[in-house]
């Protein structure tokens, strides 16, 4: 049978795998951490944004951290100005009652990699490298920077909800990124670009120890400064070994980071579209989580294909059309017919997407599941995000 909710209409027919009990999730006061993992375009900042909203709703403080939200859903949250600093948002129902609060903040991804360099150097090489054109470049574009500044941030706001005791759920949101191993994989590239060949060779003379490097590095800097200009590799080799003395303390902040990541309180929800791709991904990030002892709380299938009305079967509905195409004598025959079509259409794509999720069910059974319905429009207000999280705590026992 298929249930219904209030607004939506028909839900998702119940699914093979067990079900997400994201209520008993939010309520719980050991959970400290809630990461929204996933590829491209699923659903992540939506999840976050409802989550967060239904937490402080039933009473919990919430910080979300969103990134790049869509204009319209910052807007309605009050977080336009990307200025790292999170902002109560106004309009929450029956929060108060309830002691619970929601701030919401954008990442200013440039900003809190300028936090970190000042926080780290002395303010005379803070400077130098704030300034240099490398800094300028390498803070805003290089992949994996927002990935990392992402984990920054939630290292920051941690410490700060502990020191000043002024949250006791953070939620995350995590970057656009093609896979959502990204995010994991994000400080361990940024360390091994800092640690690579190119950048050790750039270092070498402020280093020693053989003279044989500067000489060499003499040679690779001299034909470099032929193609690239002089000024253009002082100031490559200031940034880096700006940035070199500074690095301790990135790597170490990652490190602390990532373990905060794999303490008891954090969980992470992997959300994945009813696709085949985007389902194998997920469990690839499920395998992944497992390997580095990060806590899974489970996966959303969000934007599933809502059930059609009626108990007709897709077999049914296009015998009945055929049949109408054949006999069907009145003017609207072909209509029906087409309806009947649609019909069937929805009922497979229904299907397809249950088998889906059955498979990834049956592959990994221990990960609870909760699947959210498309809504007939974009999810940009309060009040879109409120129904999404009624629509994942409704999950079918
Ligand atoms: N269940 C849903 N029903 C209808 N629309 C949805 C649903 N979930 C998300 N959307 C819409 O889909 C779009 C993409 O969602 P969202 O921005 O949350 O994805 P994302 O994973 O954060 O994307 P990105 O990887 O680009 O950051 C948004 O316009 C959002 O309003
Ligand atoms: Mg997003």
């Amino acid at each position: 049978m298929t249930r219904t909710h209030p607004r939506v209409g028909p839900l998702v027919a119940r699914t093979a795998a067990a079900p997400l009990d994201v209520d008993a999730l939010l309520d719980d006061p050991g959970t400290g951490i809630i990461v929204c993992c996933g590829s491209g375009g699923v659903g992540k900042t939506t999840t976050s944004a409802a989550l967060a909203l239904r937490a402080a709703e039933r009473g919990r403080k919430v910080v979300v951290l969103t990134i790049d939200p869509a204009r319209r859903l910052a807007q309605s949250m009050g977080i336009e100005a990307l200025d790292n600093t999170p902002r109560p948002v106004a309009g929450l129902v029956g929060a108060a009652d309830h002691g619970g609060s929601l701030d919401a903040m954008m990442l200013d991804m440039k900003r809190t990699f300028d936090e970190v360099v000042e926080a780290q150097a002395s303010p005379e090489k803070a400077r130098q490298i704030l300034e240099n054109p490398f800094y300028v470049a390498l803070s805003s574009s290089f992949a994996g920077t927002q990935e990392y500044m992402a984990m920054e941030k939630l290292g920051q706001l941690q410490r700060d909800a502990q020191a000043a005791g002024t949250y006791d759920l953070i939620v995350v949101d995590t970057p656009p990124s093609r896979s959502a191993l990204d995010f994991l994989d994000a400080p361990e590239r940024l360390s091994s670009f800092l640690d690579g060949r190119f950048v050790r060779l750039l270092l070498a003379p402020a280093r020693g120890p053989a003279r044989i490097m500067t000489a060499g590095l003499g040679l690779v800097t001299g034909a470099l400064s032929k193609i690239l200009g002089g000024q253009f590799i002082t100031d490559l080799q200031t940034f880096v070994a700006a940035l070199d003395t500074v690095f301790g303390g990135f790597r170490a902040r990652a490190q602390q980071t990532y373990a905060l990541l794999q303490a008891p309180g954090t969980a992470f929800l992997v959300v994945a579209a009813p696709e085949a791709d985007a389902l194998r991904e997920a469990a690839y990030f499920v395998e992944r989580l497992a390997e580095d002892r990060m806590p899974l709380a489970g996966l959303v299938v969000n934007r599933a294909s809502p059930p059609p009305q009626g108990e007709l079967s897709a077999d049914e509905a296009m015998a009945a059309a055929t049949r109408l195409r054949r006999d069907g004598a009145s003017a609207t025959a072909p209509l029906t017919a087409g309806l009947l079509r649609l019909h069937a259409d929805r009922q497979r794509m229904v299907e397809r997407e249950a088998a889906l999720r059955e498979r990834f069910a049956a592959a990994h059974p221990s990960v609870a599941t909760a699947v959210v319905p498309a809504l007939a429009g974009d999810v940009h207000d309060l009040a879109g995000l409120r129904v999404v999280g009624e629509l994942l705590a409704d999950q079918p026992s």
